[in-house]
């Protein structure tokens, strides 16, 4: 740790050094102080893999710090896992052979998959056996992911190192030559707690409730890194994979990205922003331009303070680097409109869903985290979907917590955002399968279920919350 940390105790303002608080990790706002490492490592970039892979998570070893080794889980890789791509109509087949000593699965975050190729936290690999998914890849171009989600191990299996992206091509978006190749680069987004070198994922009570914050911010699974770009157009494809921590993305000195595309793929047109919030399991499609930086110039990829509540968006910190050089005349010209995104008509919806988050005077329950009061119970069905029907989903986060909620089985449109923020950011303009919901706002969400039955979950993608129980059954029948 190159920071030393101090906490303030409020009685009389006594200053004592970390060591002998080691319970209390967080300053008075619950942020752990992130520690750069001075950007020297080089970016990794995963592997690629087709639709036909082998997915067998295994304990691994890495360098997330440099000159440091430590172990990781991982899917056939030091950590993390390949990118998939796949293109529009294909099947994957992933199979899964667990190599490691505790039950795991894979949910594909973001795909319509049937129920039993889910990844629902009932359907678990045990240690030592596999399983084969296999399902068609039947919807539109976007940028998604996977990882374990077996119920209470979640976060620390994502933690530790089981997450990777996948991304589905189709003949639309192909069309608008995007830049690809070395051009196209994904970035998995997430902090660690490293103790001496090691990762560590032992959240307190206290964590519980906020969400478990590292003070490693790392990239592809690297500490602070750096990539070499050339002076032109990229596209990034950025995933928010932490447990918690939520970033508000910038590119430093203000160079501004253009928001092509979210969790559901590409938006109607680009949206020019020079901030944007990611939250946990939330993905970004963002053209950038380096064209106009000069050759050796530095470029930081950073999050900027936001008022997050009580636990979030106090510091402004720094994620990776890029190191401009010389422009290489490209000629590509960004869109100006990129897809048709069909609005739902409200009228079409049958039924509307409230879900209070964290209701007042549940807590006699024992229960911190849920919805209308109830937390996860393996097996129940809270709530029952008529099959390709359209609902109205609303999520009302009266509380000081942030809460990025996640709906398997469909994308959905978000509606409005009333309280807090009241409005709808550029990256929420497309179909989403996550939303972040900062405290006292409500969102209505609409969606179109499934045309096949099963039992899927909806949950709170804060990691910490889902595996406490913020995640709910619900049925298509
Ligand atoms: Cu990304 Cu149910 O999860
Ligand atoms: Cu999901
Ligand atoms: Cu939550």
């Amino acid at each position: 740790m190159k920071r030393r940390h101090f906490v303030k105790l409020s009685a009389g303002s006594v200053v004592l050094p970390m060591v002998l608080q080691n319970c209390m990790f967080h300053d008075r706002d619950g942020n752990v102080g992130i520690v750069d490492t001075g950007f020297d490592m080089p970016l990794p970039l995963p592997e690629e893999a087709g639709a036909s892979l082998d997915l067998s998570p295994g304990s691994q070893r890495t360098s997330i710090l440099e000159g440091k080794t430590t172990s990781t889980f991982a899917y056939r890789s030091n950590i993390l896992g390949p990118t998939i791509r796949a293109f529009r109509g294909e099947m994957l087949t992933a199979s899964v052979q667990n190599a490691l000593s505790e039950p795991t699965n894979v949910h594909w975050h973001g795909l319509k998959v049937p129920a039993n190729m889910d990844g629902n936290p009932v359907d678990i690999v045990k240690a030592g056996e596999s399983f084969q998914y296999s399902f068609p890849i039947d919807q539109r171009a976007g940028t998604h992911w996977y990882h374990p989600h077996p119920h209470g191990a979640t976060a620390r299996q994502v933690h530790n190192g089981l997450a990777g992206i996948l991304i589905i091509n189709d003949d639309e978006e192909l069309a608008l030559g995007l830049p690809a190749g070395d051009f196209e680069v994904p970035l998995v987004i997430q902090d660690k707690r490293l103790k001496a070198g090691k990762l560590v994922y032992d959240p307190s009570m206290m964590e519980t409730m906020t969400g478990y914050f590292g003070q490693t911010i790392t990239v592809n699974g690297v500490a602070s890194p750096f990539h070499e770009a050339q002076g032109r157009w990229y596209r990034l494809r950025i995933l928010n994979g932490s447990t918690a921590r939520v970033y508000n993305l910038a590119l430093s000195p203000n160079l501004g990205m253009k928001i092509i595309g979210s969790d559901g793929g590409l938006l109607g047109a680009p949206e020019d922003v020079n901030e944007v919030l990611l939250g946990p399991g939330e993905r970004l499609d963002v053209l950038v331009d380096f064209s106009a930086e000069p050759v050796g110039s530095e470029v930081y990829l950073e999050s900027k303070k936001f008022n997050g509540g009580s636990s979030q968006g106090a510091e402004s910190f720094k994620i990776m680097k890029f190191i401009i050089g010389a422009s290489t005349g490209d000629t590509f010209q960004p869109p100006g409109s990129l897809s048709v995104i069909d609005k739902i008509p409200e009228n079409q919806a049958t039924k509307v869903r409230n879900f209070e988050i964290n209701r007042m005077g549940m807590m006699g329950s024992g229960a911190m985290h849920t919805f209308n009061g109830k937390s996860y119970k393996r097996g129940r069905v809270d709530e029952t979907v008529k099959a390709g029907v359209t609902e109205i989903w609303e999520f009302d986060n009266a509380g000081d917590e942030i809460h990025p909620i996640h709906i398997h089985a469909v994308q959905f449109q978000i509606l409005s955002r009333t309280g807090g923020r009241n409005g709808i950011i550029p990256s929420e303009k497309g179909w989403k399968d996550t939303v972040l919901i900062l405290p006292k706002e409500k969102v209505r969400l609409i969606m179109t279920f499934p045309d096949t039955p099963g039992e899927f979950v909806f949950h709170c993608h804060n990691l910490e919350h889902e595996d406490d129980g913020m995640m709910l059954n619900f049925e298509i029948v």
